[in-house]
């Protein structure tokens, strides 16, 4: 009989295709949404701040219940918590059964068979043998239209504030062969648009024909997958930024004009204490040359504010930084210290401080991301349909921009791409009319 898996997923996009190979590699489990029919659940956490990791300890004291009612219920972790804390997880909650970091997840089937007769198991390896190698094949189940592929993991920038060095690791890229196939496996599942991640996506530089192959060469061989419509990637480093890259954002067909790209703070003095290794000015000059390269692009950014030792003077400076770039969307956080890290040794900002300027960046950053969405009304889009809408006839999808958008009486069907008319803006989402 089958059995049912429970997957709650939490963190980065990584994650999400993270839960799907492990949801993948689990034979003789198909998965619910339903929590209380579950043989199995799964955590599949985040520890890029603090409230992040917080979260999985009180999900897991939700299960009490029903692992009293159910005691071969089995419970895992997985992910970047489960690597930062390991057996620790499971003296703090003894309920959990099982504990996997992102770099053993292939092996889990085997873990679970550990775990027969009340047994825990635990595996934060950096295993030797390569995971995606590992990873049993897919089932040919239909996609969604827009998928997610890994073609980098791991990172070896070492910014000061954060902890994805030592919970994905050392850098790896995987082999242009094995994301080709894997990209048209995608499109003959349904898959139109492939977003291609990486913690350092753009650092990527996998084995191809002829030596090491850069992001910009992978796009490209991407670029002639019939039947694939949409290339995206996240995220990427401001200094790994290459010429190739850019200009493949002028010439490349199938790459969307929409790039993410943390610049985390506008002053010099603390992107220094970052350790980010570039300046708020050439951050600026590659923003430039990008739009000199495809001037409708659409720009993202991530923004920490309160970072130690953060004056208002340097606060200032990245307020400065995002008037000068406008940004089209944009993600921001409160510091938050991680055990381990080296800034958590530094002084840091009073709470209410922070919270304060993180209001007013946001602020700031709502008023462009309206300002870019209502520029688009009147224009034509192509718009790549997702799912039905709340109403009957309705469709949504996503512009070139990343944009959503609502069309009413819609006769296009999921997986579509068609050309609408944008006819007006609201807080999170545009509205259209197929032409
Ligand atoms: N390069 C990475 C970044 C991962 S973390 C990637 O592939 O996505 C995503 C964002 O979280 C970072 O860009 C940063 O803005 C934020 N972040 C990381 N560590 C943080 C911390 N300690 N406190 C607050 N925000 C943090
Ligand atoms: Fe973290 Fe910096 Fe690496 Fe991004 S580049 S994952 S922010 S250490
Ligand atoms: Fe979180 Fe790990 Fe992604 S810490 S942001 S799930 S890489």
């Amino acid at each position: 009989m089958t059995k049912k898996l429970f997957i709650k997923t939490y963190g980065c996009q990584m994650n999400v295709y993270d839960s799907e190979r492990m949801a993948e590699t689990l034979e003789g489990y198909e998965q619910t949404q339903d929590v209380a029919e579950a043989d199995m659940i799964l955590l599949n956490t985040c520890h890029i701040r603090e409230k992040a990791a917080e979260k999985v300890y009180s999900e897991l004291g939700r299960y009490k219940g029903l692992k009293a009612e159910k005691p071969d219920l089995k419970i895992g972790v997985a992910g970047c918590v489960a690597q930062a804390e390991g057996a620790e997880i499971m003296r703090r909650q003894p309920l959990v059964d099982l504990v996997v970091g992102p770099q053993s997840y292939h092996r889990l089937p085997d873990l679970l068979e550990r775990t027969h007769n009340g047994a825990k198991a635990l595996d934060t390896d950096y295993p030797e043998e390569d995971k995606f190698e590992k990873l049993k094949s897919r089932p040919k189940a239909r996609r969604a239209p827009a998928a997610f592929l890994t073609v980098q993991e791991g990172c070896d920038k070492f910014c000061a504030f954060c902890v994805v060095p030592y919970t994905r690791g050392a850098e790896i890229s995987r082999p242009v062969g094995q994301i080709l196939d894997e990209a048209k496996d995608l499109v003959e599942r349904g898959v139109r648009e492939i977003t291609l991640l990486g913690q350092n996506v753009n650092a990527y530089h996998g084995k191809g024909a002829g030596g090491d192959w850069s992001l910009a060469q992978l796009i490209w061989a991407l670029n002639e997958v019939d039947g694939l419509e949409r290339i995206r990637f996240t995220t990427s480093h401001p200094n790994d930024m290459t010429d190739d890259l850019i200009e493949a954002h002028g010439t490349c067909p199938k790459l969307m004009p929409y790039l993410h790209l943390p610049v985390q703070a506008g002053s010099d003095k603390i992107l220094k204490r970052m350790n980010r290794s570039h300046t708020a000015e050439s951050y600026l000059k590659v923003i430039e040359q990008l739009r000199q390269a495809r001037p409708d692009i659409l720009i993202s950014g991530d923004f920490i504010v309160g970072f130690p030792e953060e004056t208002d003077e340097d606060f200032e400076a990245t307020m400065e930084l995002i008037r000068e770039v406008r940004y089209g969307t944009a993600y921001s956080f409160k510091y938050s210290t991680r055990p381990g890290t080296p800034a958590a040794e530094r002084p840091q900002v009073a709470e209410d401080v922070k919270s304060e300027r993180l209001q007013r960046l946001q602020a700031l950053l709502t008023e462009q991301q309206r300002a870019a969405q209502d520029e688009k009304v009147g224009q034509t889009c192509h718009v790549l349909f997702e799912r039905k809408g709340r109403f009957d006839g309705q469709m949504v999808g996503k512009t070139e921009y990343l944009h959503a958008v609502h069309v009413d009486d819609c006769d296009a069907t999921v997986g579509e791409l068609r050309t609408v008319e944008i006819v007006s803006s609201s807080t999170n989402s545009l509205s259209g009319r197929l032409v």
